[in-house]
């Protein structure tokens, strides 16, 4: 077995996950791997992303992945239960909306989730729904095209700005408490959200839990790097679409 954490998502999305594992063990080394020749996931089937994503994890197992970590909510709702039974001494960690902070921290409120059209439409986050519809009023946002900004290093784009004008209209007099990005791609416009939105509504996305998450796994099952004064991991970046602006874009998400 390897000594690295293959991280993985539909492009490159997870990097906002993959910052958060980085950030509190910098220890490790990290292989980045984003699918961006067959990006967007969200829009595809369930099969199609299943078996991408089950191909995919295979692959970075024969590789010598010690750990994965599936960075993509669309990628996780797909396959993460196929991967559990095939591969169930791998520590193995995926991502969903973070509903729970968000309804837990704003009960009565009305919390916007936006996310692909295909999390949206999937069991998981329907079973997520009734757990905290109770608690509060949850409205899903399925965003097509979104992604494609981050992809094509347009996050900081007047584009994006309108078309998120534009997404989230319907939205600004609806005394919204919450958004919870639920697309591992989305807290790289999170400043066009807040332009959009206003300053008062709290954002929340499933990174930072995600890479706890990941921690706790590995410590569980002894695998967990030692944390050593000025030992830093390396972080190695691969994806699927052969142009070099892919990785050199992916550095610059990174940081
Ligand atoms: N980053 C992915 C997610 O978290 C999806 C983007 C896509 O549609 O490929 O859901």
């Amino acid at each position: 077995m390897g000594n690295f954490i293959a991280v993985f998502d539909s492009g490159l999305g997870g990097i906002s996950v993959l910052r958060e594992m980085v950030r509190i063990m910098p220890q490790e080394d990290f292989h980045y791997f984003g699918d961006s020749a067959n990006a967007p996931y969200g829009t595809k089937t369930t099969e199609e992303v299943r078996s991408l994503t089950l191909a995919f994890v295979r692959q970075f197992l024969d590789e010598g992945a010690k750990a994965v970590a599936i960075a993509c909510n669309t990628a996780t709702s797909a396959a993460v239960r196929n991967l559990r039974e095939l591969y169930p001494d791998v520590p193995l960690v995926g991502i969903e909306p973070a509903l729970k902070p968000a309804a837990e921290q704003h009960p009565g409120g009305r919390i916007l989730v936006m996310a692909t059209p295909m999390t949206i439409r999937e069991e998981k986050f329907h079973l997520l729904l009734s757990r905290y519809q109770e608690r509060a009023e949850v409205i899903p946002l399925a965003c097509p095209g979104l992604m494609e900004y981050v992809e094509e290093g347009k996050a900081d784009s007047d584009e994006v700005r309108d078309f998120l004008r534009e997404l989230l209209a319907p939205y600004l007099d609806q005394k919204l408490s919450a958004v919870v990005l639920g697309c591992t791609h989305y807290p790289f416009v999170i400043h066009r959200i807040r332009e959009v939105l206003g300053e008062d509504v709290e954002i929340y996305d499933g990174g930072e839990g995600t890479a706890r998450e990941l921690r706790r796994r590995l410590a569980e099952a002894g695998l967990l790097k030692p944390k050593q004064d000025g030992v830093q991991g390396i972080v190695e970046f691969r994806n699927s679409d052969p142009s070099p602006e892919k990785i050199i874009l992916s550095k610059r998400l990174l940081r």
